[in-house]
């Protein structure tokens, strides 16, 4: 099962030993904690930096490392943390003498942060690992095989439900080949750390690989996500308000990957070619009828495939309201992904308007749906016409 796991995602992170494991979330943590343990520090306080646009786990996993997370303001344009905002936070944390260990480079939707380059120049410089976020964008060849050498720690992808490739939960971490401290921490942290059985999630597992076999339309298949996510307990109330010894307890989202986990990650990952084709025509045809902006286009075209279309303008908005009752329509969401955490405050200033106006202004399409879903909205965009 390991074997076939590595044969499948292998060509795609050429550079980076992979590990199974039962979440992204987890697989921050202890790469967090490898970083820490690396580095010997014994301090309590060491920061990692994170998008202000980010998702509370991300936050909650940073914390469940011991670290303690700092946000920092996104550009207008990629969605990806800013590489001003990043060095002006690195200045003042160096006025107050505190220490940032680790990066969140995370790829918001898909799309390459434009800023990368400069922030792992800047990062080498000052010592701060880098970890590759690509829980919206795990899995595709095009978009990784050429992008990650060996200048990042460690790269993160996930096969929860609400991604493309979906295991129902699951996650990937991969850590450099030439990383021999890294990996040897990774491997006993792993065979200390195992996911536990659970025929809750068994359930769930089954339910959600049978929608993705048989394709069935999304508005359903989304109801039906949500009723197994309720009864699996989606997002537990320690990870809504994070407390530190419930949720380090719960070995069903953490560890290394189970055997049941990881043969429903081999069966989603059967799906990986004809899903990415789907969605990277769904892509493309987004982009000519509601396009974003030139960075965005261009990244689609150079094989970036977003997991989510967001739709920020007013165009995109009358969309919503013309086809509120066709049923794929019905259920785009508003992701609200601003964090809303207490810790938020630890920043300081904590004023992240790029951040925040995204967060209020965006509604979603999603590129993970059926082919027949495909099939009617091709028809409602094509009567969409650019003024
Ligand atoms: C940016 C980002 N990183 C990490 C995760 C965590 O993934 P998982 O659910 O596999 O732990 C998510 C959301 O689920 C996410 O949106």
């Amino acid at each position: 099962m390991i074997n076939n796991f590595n044969k499948l995602l292998s060509p795609i992170y050429p550079f980076y030993n992979l590990y199974p494991i039962a979440s992204c979330r987890y697989g921050i943590e202890i790469v967090l904690r490898t970083i820490v343990q690396k580095k010997k520090k014994v301090q309590s306080k060491l920061y990692v930096v994170l998008p202000a646009y980010t998702c509370q786990v991300v936050e909650n996993a940073i914390l469940a490392s011991g670290c303690l997370p700092l946000y920092c303001d996104i550009n207008e344009t990629d969605w990806s943390i800013s590489f001003s905002e990043f060095s002006k936070l690195l200045n003042q944390l160096k006025d107050q003498k505190k220490e940032i260990i680790a990066f969140i480079m995370q790829h918001t939707y898909g799309i390459t942060p434009v800023d990368r380059a400069k922030i792992i120049k800047i990062c080498e410089l000052n010592n701060i690992d880098i970890i590759e976020d690509l829980a919206h964008c795990s899995h595709v060849f095009e978009y990784s095989s050429n992008l990650f050498d060996d200048n990042t720690t460690a790269i993160i992808g996930s096969f929860q439900s609400s991604k493309s490739i979906s295991a129902f939960q699951g996650g990937m971490l991969g850590i450099k080949k030439n990383d021999k401290e890294s990996n040897e921490i990774i491997s006993s942290i792993l065979a200390n750390e195992k996911q536990s059985f659970s025929l809750r999630l068994l359930l769930a597992q089954i339910i959600d690989t049978s929608l993705n076999l048989i394709d069935i339309p999304f508005s359903s298949a989304k109801k039906i996500r949500s009723l197994i996510s309720y009864f699996y307990k989606g997002m537990t109330y320690y990870e809504k308000k994070f407390i530190y010894l419930s949720y380090k307890k719960d070995f069903f989202r953490r560890g290394k990957a189970n055997f049941i986990t990881i043969l429903f990650i081999n069966i989603a990952l059967f799906n990986l070619r004809r899903v990415n084709e789907r969605r990277m025509r769904l892509c493309k045809i987004y982009s000519e009828k509601l396009p974003i902006n030139n960075v965005i286009k261009s990244q689609i075209f150079n094989g970036n495939i977003l997991i989510l279309w967001p739709l920020i303008n007013q165009m995109h908005k009358d969309i919503l309201i013309n086809n509120v009752n066709n049923n794929i329509i019905s259920n785009w969401f508003t992701p609200n992904i601003f964090p809303n955490s207490s810790i938020l405050n630890i920043n300081n200033n904590g004023i992240f308007p790029n951040a925040e106006k995204l967060s209020s202004n965006s509604s979603s399409l999603h590129t993970n749906i059926s082919k027949l879903d495909e099939y009617k909205l091709k028809r409602i965009i094509k009567t969409f016409k650019i003024n």
